[in-house]
């Protein structure tokens, strides 16, 4: 039975008073007030109750096009029985990195659960997506290195890159023939990777995966790819883009979270065990960073045993986003939109 919550204790309402800036941090100010001019300050808006098809910010329900919860999981109780189970066992915060004593048996259950999921050796868990994104590229590449990133990339991707300080050459989104040129041009770096997202989200456009690990394969490069927005989604296992591409065996690297379709929180990066083993040794991310609490790993492993044994839920979840023909006249045709918030408005049929 779904819970309530704790009702937010009165005092965190009374604001301590907003003092003066110190002289070094005046320019913040300016900074704001230029921001908020434009017209672009960013609110931040405070959730009651699950993600849903409707959702409570603010004190008002809207429906939901704000999420990237797709299939739903994010406010299913079965994640949050299979949590409160971990919990209860295994206590709650994971305590230390994964290096050291973090790594739990809800953790170690996860990584084996992916690996078989996305049927690779093996799988590492880091505390986001970004974070695996991040630490895996900086692992990887080196100022000696050579790193072709598609221009849509995630900010992840791209910080990575930075991290990495390696030679970052920014391909037009999708254009292989750009691409080739970066890496003809890059014959003599010590490694070659190339990194994209699979399924672009602010687009929805799909990497050309087939063509990208025949790239790579000529030119001797690394393929790593991010699933963010197609773990859970794509493939008949529903494991991704690269399995519905039917390409595995061209990518070197999957990195995916656990945040979006999954419904938990979390990211991973999976593909062969001596890689995955290496990046025990290299990735500071998850070297140098409390491993995820316990009953997450617990509540994500839940999910990709609920998204095996569910296969039509994402085609369910497709046909209630967008109807087939014969049910469109049941539908609203047109709603009243009303900005309420900045950047924030709401939906009602007439
Ligand atoms: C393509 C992509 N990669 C990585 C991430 C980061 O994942 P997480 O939210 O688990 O940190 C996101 C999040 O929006 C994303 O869109």
């Amino acid at each position: 039975m779904p819970c309530r919550s704790d009702t937010p204790d009165a005092s965190l309402s009374k604001n301590r008073p907003a003092e003066p800036l110190p002289e070094s941090l005046a320019w913040i100010e300016r900074e704001l007030e230029s921001i908020r001019d434009a017209g672009l300050e960013r609110p931040t808006r405070v959730r009651s109750g699950r993600q849903g098809a409707t959702v409570g910010l603010d004190g008002h329900t809207f429906l939901n096009f704000g999420s990237n919860d797709y299939l739903g999981y994010a406010g299913d109780v079965r994640l949050s029985k299979a949590a409160s189970k971990a919990a209860c066992a295994q206590g709650f915060g994971a305590g230390a990195s994964p290096l050291v004593s973090g790594h739990s048996e809800a953790h170690d259950v996860l990584e084996k659960t992916i690996a078989q999921w996305l049927d690779v050796e093996a799988s590492l868990l880091f505390t986001s997506g970004f974070a695996a994104n991040t630490a895996t590229i900086a692992a990887l590449a080196g100022p000696e290195d050579s790193i072709a990133s598609d221009a849509r990339n995630h900010a992840s991707i791209i910080d990575g890159c930075r991290l990495s300080q390696a030679r970052v050459d920014i391909y037009p989104h999708r254009d292989l023939s750009s691409l080739e040129n970066i890496l003809a041009a890059a014959a003599g770096a010590r490694r070659k990777i190339i990194v994209t997202d699979t399924l672009f989200s602010m687009d929805g456009t799909i990497a050309p995966l087939a063509d990208l690990s025949d790239i790579a394969r000529r030119h001797g490069a690394i393929l790593m790819v991010d699933e963010a927005h197609a773990t859970g989604v794509f493939g008949t296992r529903g494991s991704g883009l690269v399995e519905q591409a039917g390409c595995a065996s061209g990518v070197h690297l999957r990195v995916g979270t656990l945040s979006k379709a999954l419904g938990a929180s979390g990211g991973f990066v999976a593909g062969h065990a001596s890689l995955i083993h290496w990046l025990r040794h290299t990735a500071r991310a998850w070297i140098f960073s409390t491993a995820h609490p316990p009953a997450v790993a617990a509540a994500a492993t839940q999910a990709i045993r609920l998204v095996n044994a569910e296969p039509d839920r994402p085609a369910t979840m497709m046909a209630v986003i967008n109807p087939p023909i014969s049910r469109k006249p049941a539908m609203p045709t047109r709603f009243t939109v009303k900005i309420c918030a900045p950047n924030l408005c709401s939906c009602s049929a007439p």
